[in-house]
């Protein structure tokens, strides 16, 4: 046997020995960059190349079928990694057959959308962000980390972080809406979560930051669709997020569908090696979105499946899922000379690095151990975060005469189509969730709450879409005998999500029409809503007594929104999207420019010659940042360190909040800041800070903040990232419409 010979066996027995020990131990494996290097050293072309390669189990359907026996592929050592496989069986199973048929015993890595919950669901996170509580975004994501990785998954595709401005875009749902700062922090908590201190550690797991960029621009939120934008707007709006990402150590991005400008991300070269990879430094992997990569021949940008290979590489792109393109041409492209072995090192590099922090090559079955799987899953601490998550996530959008909270004595009538559900309330992407038997309807959750079960009474009266009216008059007729009426409406779960764009954004089906039928009984009715996205309400605002946005809330919904009905839990979420009265104002966002003809409302002296519609107000019907609260919050003091800024120099903003309701509650108190004049237009306002704050009835709390010229800083003329002296505005209050006003100056 040659020295080569023994040298490979020595290695194959020197990594081998690690799997069946199963532990660390600092003896056994030697340090990251010696151990990848010393590993590439012994691999061939094709091995490397196998690295790069990424196949679909048959566990959950992400994308459009593929043609791969991946089977046959991980027995033939041609695959670094898969998704959607789940459990610790079916994982175990797979990484066994990987390892008999890889020859230096290369452990695959296990990917998997876990969006807002593995088997306990949180609200999606789109209604999570409602929350604006930073420490709730970070424990769901740290629980979805754990019941995943105990059930054989490595690696997680989120957190989402694409900014969008259009709820015809179905995946609103899965990301932290229109706003920059906002989703920056929650990206930032939410990659906290998934990768906590040690990705070594077996409660911990890869992110993925998605979609790399700026895929919530889409042309008329068409999913996949053009999306076209200055580099001025792609940096100040939508990167932002992305990048905090990198701050927060995120492993893994994953490339968008979309192109921006006329080139798709999968092939952005500015994008994923000048940006990604050079100026912010990052040192993770990136996985093109599913069959991206063949969908640049689709694009007109790619002629053949050899090209998109070869543009991909070149770009930056590190693994590729599902295509099979760099499995059949990286060779060739390697022979003709159109990629280089050095890009083949650096991406096989990436992904053994981070295969590596995870621990596998001291135990591939790591994450595979059934008693662990056992013991993990839906544990109560799990249960009760995603309550205390769904709970802070509602969003009181009308209460007149205060009908909510409602009382225990008062008869209700519950109707709607979503009223009994436990399919959809736990929303779309909701990873391994139960749908059935296991999340808490809301029919359930009022009858745990309420002890006397002949004040309340259950009855759908309609479907969501279906237009059969023969459910009505059953409804109607427990309507009649109650003193208020509950209706618990929506959309179906799969109205949002992937591949899920509407151009009407109103309550489905004849849902509206039974309000209207309900409203005819003279009771207060209040509309719980089951959604994800921004839904068109002018209607049901004008017409019903309350509503509660409830979105997803996940499995312990039922509860969530049963304890706020009731009083329990006072509603504290703020909309992280603007809702339009009509879906013909989308986009429509708070923090938008000035134009040269603003239009000042009906107080306007100019009615004509303005930038306005003729038969809409310009603005939304709730704004960004909105939500009421059975407490009542009032503001003033709004007080400035200082009214001048100098270039180092900082203010602290102080403002009193005063609870004046009767019931304690949490406040999202928000500050923005308006930049009057600069050398490019600047938006009306742009939220600088927030902060979620518990205010007892009849307390007054001093909330303070502080500004520096950092936090003023835009792309300038010049495109230089600076803040420009000049005049500013700061408005502080509980939604993005606040009054309550103070200036400054910015002085060189
Ligand atoms: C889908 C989605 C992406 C997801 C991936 C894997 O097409 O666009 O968000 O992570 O495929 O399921």
């Amino acid at each position: 046997m040659n020295k080569r010979s023994v040298l490979l066996l020595l290695a194959c027995t020197t990594v081998s020995v690690y799997a069946q020990k199963g532990k660390k131990t600092s003896t056994t494996i030697k340090p990251k960059s010696e151990f990848v290097t010393e590993l590439m050293g012994k691999m061939t072309v094709d091995e490397k190349i196998a690295q790069l390669v990424q196949f679909t189990a048959d566990g959950t359907i992400t994308g459009p079928k593929s043609g791969t026996n991946w089977v046959d592929e991980i027995k033939k050592g041609n695959v670094g990694s898969i998704l959607n496989a789940t459990g610790v069986d079916y994982t175990r199973k797979i990484q066994k057959m990987n390892l008999e048929s890889s020859r230096l015993k290369i452990p695959i890595l296990f990917g998997y959308d876990v969006i807002h919950g593995y088997k306990t669901i949180f609200p999606i996170t789109l209604g999570e962000t409602a929350s604006w509580d930073l420490e709730v975004a970070r424990i769901s994501s740290e629980v979805a980390a754990a019941e995943a990785a105990a059930s054989g998954v490595h690696w997680t595709f989120a957190p989402m972080v694409d900014i969008s401005r259009d709820p015809r875009w179905g995946r609103v749902s899965e990301g932290a809406g229109e706003d920059t700062y906002l989703g920056s922090k929650m990206a930032f908590a939410r990659v906290m979560g998934f990768q906590g201190k040690n990705l070594h550690d077996l409660n911990t797991i890869l992110a993925c930051t998605k979609h790399f960029a700026a895929y919530g621009a889409a042309e008329a939120g068409r999913d996949y669709n053009t999306v076209d934008m200055s580099e001025r707007l792609l940096r100040e709006v939508y990167l932002p997020p992305f990048k905090a990402t990198v701050d927060a150590g995120s492993a893994t991005f994953m490339a968008s569908f979309n192109e921006i400008a006329g080139v798709p991300s999968t092939g952005n070269k500015w994008l994923m090696n000048d940006i990604l990879k050079g100026e912010w430094g990052f040192k993770g992997f990136v996985v093109t979105d599913y069959t991206g990569m063949n969908e640049m021949i689709a694009h007109g940008y790619a002629k053949d499946e050899q090209h998109a290979g070869e543009l991909s590489l070149n770009a930056g792109i590190d693994m590729d899922m599902v295509g099979a393109i760099y499995l059949k041409y990286t060779k060739k492209n390697l022979e003709e000379g159109k990629v280089t072995m050095a890009q083949v090192d650096d991406a096989c590099r990436r992904i053994l690095e981070a295969k590596y922090d995870l621990g596998l090559f001291e135990d591939p079955y790591r994450y595979s151990d059934a008693k662990r799987e056992k013991t993990t899953i839906y544990k109560k601490e799990y249960l009760d975060a995603a309550l205390a998550a769904a709970n802070k996530s509602m969003v009181l959008l009308k209460n007149s005469n205060n009908v909510l909270p409602l009382k225990q004595t008062q008869k209700v009538a519950f109707v709607g189509p979503l009223v009994s559900d436990e399919y959809n309330i736990i929303g779309s992407w909701a990873a391994s969730g139960d749908r059935y038997g296991y999340a808490v309807s809301v029919q359930e959750g009022v009858n745990k709450l309420v002890t006397d079960k002949n004040k309340v009474s259950f009855t759908k009266g309609v479907e969501i879409k279906d237009t059969k009216r023969d459910g009505i008059q059953a409804a109607i007729n427990a309507a009649k005998n109650a003193d208020v009426i509950v209706a618990v409406m929506g959309e179906f779960e799969n109205q949002t999500g992937e591949a899920a764009s509407q151009v009407n954004i109103d309550l489905p089906g004849i849902q509206k029409e039974f309000l209207a039928e309900l409203k005819k009984l003279g009771k207060p009715v209040v509309l719980v809503l089951l959604n994800g996205r921004p839904l068109t309400l002018s209607w049901e605002n004008e017409n019903m007594d309350a509503i509660l946005e409830a979105w997803y809330p996940g499995t312990m919904g039922g509860d969530a929104i049963a304890q706020t009905l009731y009083g329990v839990s006072n509603p504290s979420g703020k909309l992280p999207m603007t809702f339009p009265r009509s879906v013909g104002q989308v986009p429509i966002y708070y923090n938008h420019k000035n134009t040269g003809r603003p239009y000042l409302g009906a107080s306007d002296p100019e009615q004509k010659y303005k930038s306005r519609y003729t038969d809409s107000d310009n603005s939304p019907l709730y704004p960004f940042g909105y939500g009421l609260s059975y407490s009542d919050f009032q503001y003033s003091n709004l007080i400035l360190s200082t009214q001048k800024l100098s270039a180092n120099g900082k203010i602290t903003v102080s403002v009193d909040v005063k609870n004046a309701g009767a019931y304690d509650g949490e406040e999202v108190v928000q500050l923005y800041v308006r930049d009057l004049v600069g050398s490019v237009t600047r938006p009306v306002r742009e939220l600088k800070g927030f902060n979620k704050l518990l205010i007892k009835k009849g307390e007054t709390k001093t909330v303070t903040f502080e500004i520096t010229p950092d936090d003023l800083r835009f792309y300038n003329i010049d495109m230089k990232f600076v803040a420009e002296p000049g005049d500013f505005e700061i408005y502080v209050g509980g939604s993005s419409d606040a009054t309550l006003k103070n200036t400054f100056e910015l002085v060189k």
